[in-house]
């Protein structure tokens, strides 16, 4: 029998590695669709700790957000100390997290979570905690140790760094270490236009600066969600450029922060269903009301979100009144959003003739009612009173083979 030495067998491996199309060296099968689950920053900034961390856990167990598909806790800026160890490592910070980040991981793990850490590819975070830059290898082992599933990548004090450049490093670092695939979130706010060269990076980048809860904003649609969904909303290359396994990310999700409307936090909601976004919710969820667990574990919304073709939607009309939102999704459906974005009550009305790309006799599903409308045939003007800043949002459902 003929055998191959080991050694032949590494050196063979690394040639393999090192010849691989980028995108074997991401992690494949992941983020199939967008990535959903929770993440601390936009409530809690750098006071994090491991009492919060577990008390989110139970809470999503237990209010059905975990079955709803919100599977990755993410940890984000302040959960180390402000300087690495002798050796150059980073160290979890040991007063907020006292039996160390394995063992947060591992009871994650054990609760049916997916784990996830924030670092920054400059030479320091955001808060001003030690960045990755020159460490990228060493703190790919560190997560590895640890065992997380998703990594979310920051960009400040990055001086001259070439983003492509530093994100490819991260991201064969983490396939380097060996550890669980891990999702790569890419954060430098779309100043480098990711979305033209990231599909075999990151899973998902962000396209803008912060998104902002509103509190007591004068105007909520010139700041806040609304700002990005703009910016987002016929952007082709932008647009075209998601797919199963690499999406835009127009930032986490504000709902249930600040002091939005119930009609604004659904909108917000909705509209990022129609991006295709990767839904972390920011909110405390072991605290909030009964109406935003509603919005944020509407299963309607969410399987639009989480559609399998992976198309993002767009805007097909805007005017003072009311915006058009159109999204394909698998199997011959399309979700439609009409979003009243003056600030009053309006009567909306669509007529499904007007709307060339969509084909005929389809049934209507109200996302946000739960109701069946009838057909386009049988309703060909889609109309109602729409409060001010709320949404009708529906699937339109094509017929679908009778059983044999
Ligand atoms: C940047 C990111 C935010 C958050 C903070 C943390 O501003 O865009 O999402 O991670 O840093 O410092």
């Amino acid at each position: 029998m003929h055998t191959t030495p080991l050694r032949s067998l590494a050196a063979i491996a690394a040639a393999l590695l090192a010849t691989a199309p980028l995108s074997a060296q991401k992690a494949e099968n992941l983020a199939l669709t967008p990535p959903m689950g929770w993440n601390s920053w936009n409530t809690f900034q750098t006071n994090i700790d491991e009492n919060l961390v577990l008390g989110v856990a139970k809470a999503m167990k237990e209010n059905g957000m975990l079955a709803a598909g919100y599977r990755y806790i993410v940890l984000d800026d302040g959960w180390m100390t402000k300087t690495r160890d002798a050796q150059g490592n980073l160290i979890p910070d040991p007063v907020k997290f006292p039996h160390g980040m394995k063992a947060l991981a591992d009871e994650l793990h054990a609760m049916g979570f997916f784990f996830g850490l924030y670092n920054c590819a400059g030479s320091m975070t955001c808060a001003s905690y030690p960045g990755s830059q020159g460490h990228e290898y060493q703190d790919g082992l560190l997560y590895a140790a640890i065992g997380i599933d998703y990594l979310k990548y920051d960009w400040c004090n990055t001086g001259t760094r070439n983003a492509q450049e530093a994100y490819t490093t991260m991201r064969d670092a983490l396939h380097a270490a060996g550890g669980r695939p891990v999702v790569f979130s890419l954060c430098e706010w779309g100043h480098s236009e990711p979305w033209k060269w990231a599909q075999d990076t990151g899973h998902l980048w962000r396209t803008t600066g912060d998104i902002t809860a509103c509190y007591d904003c004068e105007s909520r649609w010139s700041r806040g969600w609304k700002k990005i969904a703009d910016f987002q909303a016929t952007n082709a290359d932008l647009i075209k450029a998601a797919g199963p396994g690499h999406w835009n990310d127009p930032d986490m999700l504000e709902v249930g922060v600040g002091d939005m409307t119930l009609a604004e936090n659904r909108a917000h909601f909705s509209i990022w269903c129609m991006m295709a976004a990767p839904l972390i919710a920011g909110n405390d969820v072991r605290n909030m009301k009964s109406e935003i667990l509603a919005i944020l574990t509407n299963k309607e919304a969410i399987a639009i979100d989480q559609d399998a073709l992976g198309k993002q939607g767009m805007r097909i009309h805007s005017d003072p009144v009311k915006e058009v939102w159109l999204r394909e999704l698998s199997g011959g459906d399309w979700a439609l959003c009409l979003l009243n974005v003056s600030d009053q009550s309006q009567f909306l009305s669509l007529k499904w003739a007007d709307i060339w790309e969509l084909p005929k006799h389809l049934a209507i599903r109200d996302v946000w009612t739960h109701a069946d409308l009838g057909t386009t045939d049988t309703l060909p003007v889609l109309s109602r009173s729409v409060t001010a800043h709320d949404v009708m949002m529906v699937r339109l459902c094509a017929p679908k083979p009778a059983a044999k």
